[in-house]
């Protein structure tokens, strides 16, 4: 479905307007029934590259790719009409250059209908965030904790605490300037993100920063228990949908085991009795 067909669907320049409004509702989505199960209640949605490890079972985002990201970004598109789209540049899809990641960036947006593009980095990216914004790609930038990174970060920590800080504001800072509508800030202490939210003039979307951002982001699978191989401090659990459905598969396996099912009313007759739909 193109960016156009969703009509309802707000615009990056939305986005950005609600900066010290009402809160930016956002999750992750891979899929159209989780899209379809989001839209009415997010202000935009992430096809985020986290997939590669919620849904594919890889140990990081690195492994993650422009073809799965376009998988996952069509069925996304295909259950939005209200919520905006947005998708995640995986990793070695625009580092090398602003115009390897113009490259990356339309092919992203062409071929599925994103409304905007998100990039992990912050100073050292604020070129190729302002060479794609003159160019036409929305960007949506993620300092702080940035999972791309972390055979150079150390591992999924904390990030700006102390004298590493005034870094962390730099890096906010810089991709505002560069035309960024919004910034994610993850895993960065609270009144770190309280300061750039003061600071900046764009949107700041937490996770794992502070309730006083502009917005915040959480990934769906690990806020409805579908993924449990680990649990950040920063999640909130609001369901757990992976017990159930564990519960769900077991039932099953006993019912054929114990030929309970199927059942009478899930099989057909020889003959045809009334016309029903379904029979
Ligand atoms: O890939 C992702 O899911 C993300 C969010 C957690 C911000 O980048």
């Amino acid at each position: 479905m193109s960016a156009t067909a969703r009509k309802k669907a707000p615009m990056p320049a939305d986005i950005r307007a609600q900066k010290g409004g009402r809160p930016l509702v956002s999750l992750t989505a891979y899929t159209t029934p989780m899209a379809q199960m989001m839209d009415a209640h997010c202000d935009f949605v992430l096809v985020g590259d986290s997939v590669g490890m919620v849904l594919h079972g890889l140990p990081s985002t690195l492994e993650v790719t422009m073809d799965m990201m376009i998988l996952h970004g069509r069925a996304v598109a295909r259950g939005l009409s209200s919520a905006m789209m947005v998708i995640d540049m995986p990793f070695g899809s625009y580092e090398e250059s602003p115009q390897q990641a113009f490259a990356s960036a339309a092919r992203l947006m062409r071929e599925t209908g994103a409304g905007a593009v998100k990039l992990e980095g912050g100073q050292h990216m604020a070129p190729t965030i302002e060479f794609l914004v003159q160019r036409g790609i929305p960007v949506m930038a993620h300092i702080g904790l940035t999972p791309q990174s972390i055979n150079t970060l150390g591992g999924y920590t904390v990030q700006g605490r102390g004298e590493q800080a005034d870094l962390i504001m730099a890096d906010a800072r810089a991709v505002a300037a560069a035309g960024a509508f919004a910034v994610v800030l993850e895993k960065v202490p609270q009144t770190l993100a309280d300061r750039i939210t003061a600071d900046v003039a764009i949107p700041t979307i937490g996770i794992g920063a502070s309730a006083g951002c502009d917005g915040q982001i959480l990934v769906v699978d690990d806020m409805l228990g579908l993924f449990t191989a680990f649990r950040a401090k920063f999640v909130k659990r609001y369901a757990t949908l992976g017990e159930a459905g564990a519960a769900a598969i077991a039932a099953y396996a006993e019912d054929v085991r114990a030929r309970r099912f199927p059942g009478p009313e899930h099989v057909f007759a020889d003959e045809q009795p009334e016309k029903r739909a379904g029979s």
